[in-house]
């Protein structure tokens, strides 16, 4: 028996990171509509803060609320009632996010919430799941959530689900241009579709030099095999991306790369002080409307602990 829920307990917090792909292999698409996919991902410490708290009904709430779903259609609200289903346990919560990761960017930062949703109600309803009963929740909430629970750098395969740690002494320095406005991920998938039916836009290499670039831990290795199949697709939406990609290669980035299905770019650095130069020249070129710094890799959802 689950232990009764504290109508009064304490809260869970809970820090879920954001990715970039570092490789993306887009495949074929399959009978359920997604494609099959190789992609390398690599874990940010730009992150969003979840807190749980036992409520009398179920709610979300976000701040800053731009753009973010609201209630039951959250991925948070959506992970929160699953995992009572699955585990025939819990209660209505209220969740408070704390919104770092650009929305609609192609950072997962719903998925981010769902991994930290899930990780807090685990938590707070005391349940006896270990992290792959977790990870098979997450599989069924979206493709990026488990590795939004793993964290690190890891080789995603099938719908970008399946995972496999990737070795790795690399420690990257990173801007993030974001974008004006953001781009649906099932839009860009069709936009590569559709280019792919019209022509043969260019394919990334095997994943091999990636995975070669990031056992040598050389950020400029790295840089050199970035590579993003959805990338064309996601310039042809937004093609002030062009800009914004060629603004941060001249102000010192290794390379950039579009994170996931975009819009968000981002550039590789050689080092934090670089990093933190590029962020200050890209700042000012108007081809984004902010910009971030951040590093990898950062770990999966995890508790904060209380008094940090
Ligand atoms: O799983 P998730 O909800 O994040 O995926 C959003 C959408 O992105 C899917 O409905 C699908 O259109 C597209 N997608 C895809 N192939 C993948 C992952 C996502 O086509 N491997």
């Amino acid at each position: 028996m689950p232990p009764a829920q504290r109508a009064d307990g304490p809260s869970v917090r809970v820090r879920a990171p954001s990715k970039v792909n570092l490789y993306l292999a887009v495949g074929d698409v399959r009978e359920d509509g997604y494609h099959d996919l190789v992609t390398v991902f690599h874990a940010l410490d730009l992150a969003d803060e979840l807190t749980v708290a036992p409520s009398r009904r179920y709610t979300v709430r976000c701040t800053p609320p731009d753009g973010v779903p609201p209630g039951a259609k959250n991925l948070a609200g959506v992970a929160v009632r699953l995992l009572a289903r699955r585990a025939k346990a819990g209660g209505p919560v209220a969740i408070d996010i704390a919104k770092q990761i650009p929305v609609a960017g192609g950072m997962a930062g719903g998925s981010a919430d769902a991994a930290a949703a899930l990780v807090g109600c685990a938590a707070l309803w005391e349940l006896d799941l270990d992290r792959r009963a977790l990870t098979e929740i997450a599989r069924e909430i979206g493709a990026d959530v488990p590795f939004a629970l793993s964290g690190g750098t890891a080789l995603g395969t099938g719908r970008g689900d399946l995972l496999s740690p990737v070795m790795t002494r690399a420690r990257l320095h990173w801007v993030l241009a974001i974008a004006e406005s953001g781009l649906s991920t099932p839009a860009v998938f069709a936009e590569l579709d559709r280019l792919r039916e019209q022509g043969s836009p260019p394919r990334v290499k095997p994943v091999d030099t990636m995975l070669a670039a990031l056992a040598s831990g050389e950020p400029a290795k790295v840089a050199a095999a970035l590579g993003n199949d959805l990338q064309v697709a996601a310039v042809s939406l937004q093609p002030e991306l062009r800009r914004t990609l060629r603004a941060g290669e001249a102000a010192g980035a290794l390379g950039g790369v579009i994170s996931g299905s975009g819009p968000t770019v981002a550039f590789l650095c050689a080092d934090a002080e670089s990093a933190g130069a590029v962020a200050a020249e890209l700042a000012g070129s108007g081809t984004c409307r902010s910009v971030r710094v951040a590093a990898g890799p950062a770990p999966g959802a995890r508790v904060v602990p209380t008094g940090r």
